[in-house]
């Protein structure tokens, strides 16, 4: 019973175009498993839409390279957050002109959430003429028969479909990790920060139906992965366009039922809609993290109104002092934004001051960075550049200061952590359940297990542990 919700399985007409690929493939490239190269910019959510993408390609009959040079398909998986994603973006392109030179068969794709912009389209049409397919996070379950059409006229491709009111289920997903796995639960935003420029490339807010989401986490529980991230870009409405009344908590609840030894996290929740109900579900469950990623932008209640984000700091602090009285060990993370157009630096001080009233273990720091057609943008802006470095590197500071206490105050503490691979230099890399990286020796058939170690020391971000 839905409402709003559209949900279809549309692989079974794209196999078809997968099988044609094959066939042109062999004719073009003279073999049978020609190679892809695909790289995913931006967030985790983008990172799920690639391990789609190279499902697809799979499909297609490609495998993968990560030399560009000998790949027959290239493709970036874009990500337009801020200025400094897309320039990137623009210049890693403009450095692919060289390969379609030497080789004129290898197609050039590009995908993701900078391609859902227009004056993106357009500087692509007119100054990168080597880009052979655009399509845009709309158009995704679409790829196989968009590719299909490009090699089969031998012609440039744009498609900007905006239809954005559908779930997909069933594409093929082709997996980075064996662990650690991402699990979509819901798509689109509907929050509109004045900043943001999601809400404008990813569409409208639709969840997936619960029991498709419980489904594939049994599927990845049973297959071995240890560690699982339920994605969302406000997973705390979840279930806001679903008529069986399911919200997040109880989504949750019905996922820690599976049997198993397994962690669950979630990203990300926005603070309007944290509710107690989620903290006491988190506290009472076996198997969801201890970690609690909840951004908060900023300090200011002025700045926070202009963000339009719909709280306050002192609602913010309250749902944080229920989560720490609550969750044991809870290990806090946020997000924040230095230089909203007209924060004054006495306004900047309320994010200093309240990053220091919570003690995050560790913070993603963002300058903000203004996006074509959000409302932030329109806002007159007249600290400069210079002045707001100074600002982040003073919240930088001041956060590694913060972590490095929070750390050290886990010294001597004996954790549960999942070892997660070999370490650069030697030994091992685990991770606590509240998401700290742990450094410590031990054999490599440990890797993809939980075991118990004692916290022997802290550096500024990262944990040293021994095996108990
Ligand atoms: N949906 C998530 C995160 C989305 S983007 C949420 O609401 O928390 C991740 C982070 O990028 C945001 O939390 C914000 O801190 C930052 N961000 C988004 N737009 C930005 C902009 N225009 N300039 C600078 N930082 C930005
Ligand atoms: Fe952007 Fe706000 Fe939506 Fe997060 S909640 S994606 S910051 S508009
Ligand atoms: Fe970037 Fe799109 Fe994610 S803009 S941060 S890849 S939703």
């Amino acid at each position: 019973m839905q409402k709003n919700l559209v949900v279809e399985n549309c692989f079974e007409e794209q196999k078809e175009y997968c099988n044609k690929i094959k066939e042109i493939s062999k004719k073009i490239y003279k073999k049978d498993t020609p190679l892809a190269f695909v790289r995913t910019y931006g967030c985790q959510q983008n990172v799920s839409d690639g391990e789609k993408i190279k499902g697809m390609l799979s499909e297609m009959g490609y495998s993968f390279t990560d030399d560009e040079k000998e790949a027959n398909f290239i493709l970036f998986n874009t990500c337009a957050i801020r200025e400094h994603a897309q320039d990137k973006v623009f210049g890693n392109v403009g450095a692919l002109k060289h390969i379609k030179r030497a080789n004129p068969e290898t197609i050039i794709a590009l995908c993701g959430c900078m391609t859902e912009q227009e004056h993106v389209i357009e500087r692509i049409k007119e100054s990168y003429p080597f880009v052979d397919l655009v399509f845009g996070t709309h158009s995704l379950q679409y790829f196989p028969m968009l590719l299909h059409n490009v090699m089969n006229n031998n012609e440039r491709l744009f498609d900007t479909t905006s239809i954005d009111e559908r779930i997909f289920e069933g594409i093929p997903v082709r997996r980075d990790g064996a662990i650690k796995a991402w699990l979509p639960i819901m798509y689109g935003c509907n929050n509109f920060c004045s900043y943001c420029i999601v809400p404008y490339v990813r569409g409208r807010e639709r969840s997936r139906r619960a029991e498709d989401i419980i489904e594939e986490a049994k599927e990845l529980i049973n297959s071995g992965y240890k560690d699982i991230t339920l994605l969302g870009q406000n997973v705390n409405s979840y279930g806001n366009n679903l008529e069986d009344g399911i919200n997040f908590a109880e989504l949750l609840r019905r996922i820690d039922d599976i049997d198993g030894e397994y962690t669950i996290r979630f990203m990300t929740s926005h603070p309007k809609d944290a509710t107690r109900e989620l903290i006491d579900t988190i506290a009472q469950s076996k198997h969801i993290s201890s970690h609690f990623h909840l951004p908060f932008q900023s300090g200011n209640n002025r700045v926070l109104k202009a963000m339009n984000r719909k709280y306050t700091r002192e609602k913010y602090l309250e749902i944080i002092n229920y989560a720490k009285s609550k969750i044991k060990d809870v290990s806090l993370t946020s997000d924040v934004i230095v230089g909203f157009p007209g924060e004054t630096y006495e306004e900047f001080q309320d994010t200093i001051s309240l990053i220091k009233e919570v003690g995050f273990s560790s913070l993603f720091m963002f300058i903000y960075s203004p996006r074509v057609g959000t409302p932030a943008a329109k806002l007159p802006d007249i600290i400069s550049k210079e002045e707001k470095k100074r600002w982040f590197k003073e919240l930088v500071d001041t956060q590694e200061k913060i972590s490095a206490r929070v750390l050290s105050n886990l010294v001597g503490k004996n954790m549960k952590v999942l070892v997660e691979s070999k370490g650069d230099k030697s030994g091992l890399v685990a991770r606590t359940s509240g998401n700290i990286v742990v450094e410590m020796d031990g054999s490599e058939d440990l890797i993809g297990k939980f075991k118990d170690i004692e916290i022997i020391e802290s550096k500024n971000y990262v944990l040293k542990g021994k095996l108990l």
